[in-house]
C-alpha cells in the first residue's frame, strides 16, 4: 500500500473513532481491512482507497472503521477492579444514594465481556443489594460486537478465560458448541451504540464508569476530551476505572488516582477531601 493511500484510511480512522495507526502498522490496516474490501466487490486496497477519494460512501467508512477496532475483552479482565468495585466502590456509593439506585457504563465495552462480569457480581451480592436498582449501560462503536454481546452467546474459549468455573456452570447454558448466558442476566443490561468521540452527558449521569483498554488507542488529545466528557457525568463521589495501562495523569487534572486503588479514579476535588481527611 502507498502511502498517500495509508494516510488516507489512517485519517479515516482516526476521525470516526479517534484510533491512531502509525505507519508501522500499515499491515495490520492490509490484514484486517482485505475482507471488507472483497465484501464491497474491490481486488484490493487501491481500489478502495480510489473509491473513497471518488465518492463518500458511509456504510463503507463505517465497515472500514469497525474492521480496524480492537475488541479483545475477557471476563473479570484483570479480576482486581471488580474484587475494589464489590469490596470498595459499591459500599462507598450505596452508602450515599438514598435513593437507592445507581447507574454504572461500560463503555467499550466490546463483546460484553465486562457488563456481565459486573452482572455477576452483583448477582453474588444480591443479598446485600435488595432494594436496590442497579441500571447498566453498556456502548461500543462496534455493531459487530454489541449484537454479539446483546447475544451473550460465547464459544468455549470465551467462557474459560477469566470466567471460574463455577460461575460458568451457574450463569451459562451450552447450546450446540457455544455457551448463552442466562436471560436473566441479558436483561440486566442496556447495550448502545456510542461512539466516545461524542458528549457522553447523551446517556445521562452515572455513578460508576468502566473505559477499560480502549484509551490506549487514542493520542493525548482525545484521551484528554474523552475524560473530561466523563468528568462531567459523574457526581462528586463517583468512580473511574481504567485499564492497567491507562492513566489520567498528564491527560487531564479533573481526575486523581484513588490512593491505594490501582486503575481506579475520582474527580480531583474529591480525591483532594480524601487526602485532607486522611491527614
Ligand atoms: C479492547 S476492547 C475493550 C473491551 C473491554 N472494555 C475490556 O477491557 O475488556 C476496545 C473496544 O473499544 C471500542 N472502541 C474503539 N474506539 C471506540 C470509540 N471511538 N467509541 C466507542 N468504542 C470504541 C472497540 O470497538 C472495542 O470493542
Amino acid at each position: 500500500m502507498n502511502l498517500q493511500d495509508f494516510e488516507l484510511l489512517a485519517g479515516i480512522l482516526k476521525h470516526r473513532s479517534g484510533l491512531v495507526l502509525s505507519k508501522e502498522k500499515v499491515y495490520l490496516l492490509e490484514s484486517r481491512l482485505m475482507s471488507v474490501a472483497r465484501k464491497y466487490g474491490f481486488k484490493n486496497l487501491d481500489e478502495v482507497a480510489g473509491s473513497i477519494r471518488l465518492r463518500r460512501d458511509e456504510a463503507l467508512l463505517d465497515a472500514i472503521t469497525e474492521a480496524m477496532t480492537t475488541n479483545e475483552s475477557l471476563f473479570f479482565r484483570d479480576i482486581k477492579p471488580f474484587e475494589i468495585l464489590r469490596e470498595k466502590v459499591l459500599p462507598q456509593i450505596m452508602a450515599g444514594r438514598s435513593n437507592r439506585r445507581i447507574r454504572i457504563w461500560s463503555a467499550a465495552c466490546s463483546s460484553g465481556q465486562e457488563p456481565y462480569s459486573m452482572c455477576m457480581l452483583l448477582k453474588e451480592q444480591r443479598h446485600k443489594l435488595d432494594g436496590w436498582r442497579i441500571e447498566i449501560v453498556a456502548t461500543d462503536l462496534s455493531r459487530e460486537m454489541l449484537e454479539k454481546a446483546k447475544s451473550g452467546m460465547y464459544t468455549q474459549f470465551e467462557v474459560q478465560r477469566g470466567l471460574p468455573i463455577a460461575m460458568m456452570v451457574k450463569y451459562f447454558k451450552q447450546t450446540g458448541d457455544k455457551w448463552q448466558i442466562d436471560a436473566s442476566l441479558r436483561s440486566m443490561v442496556t447495550f448502545r451504540e456510542f461512539n466516545l468521540l461524542e458528549d457522553p452527558l447523551a446517556l445521562g449521569t452515572f455513578d460508576i464508569v468502566f473505559c477499560r483498554n480502549v484509551l490506549i488507542y487514542f493520542d493525548p488529545a482525545t484521551k484528554r476530551k474523552v475524560l473530561d466528557g466523563m468528568s462531567r457525568l459523574l457526581p462528586h463521589d463517583g468512580v473511574l476505572f481504567l485499564g492497567g495501562a491507562e492513566t489520567v495523569l498528564g491527560v487531564t487534572d479533573r481526575f486523581q488516582p484513588v490512593p491505594g486503588q490501582r486503575g481506579v479514579y475520582a474527580l480531583a476535588d474529591s480525591v483532594d477531601t480524601m487526602r485532607r481527611a486522611a491527614v
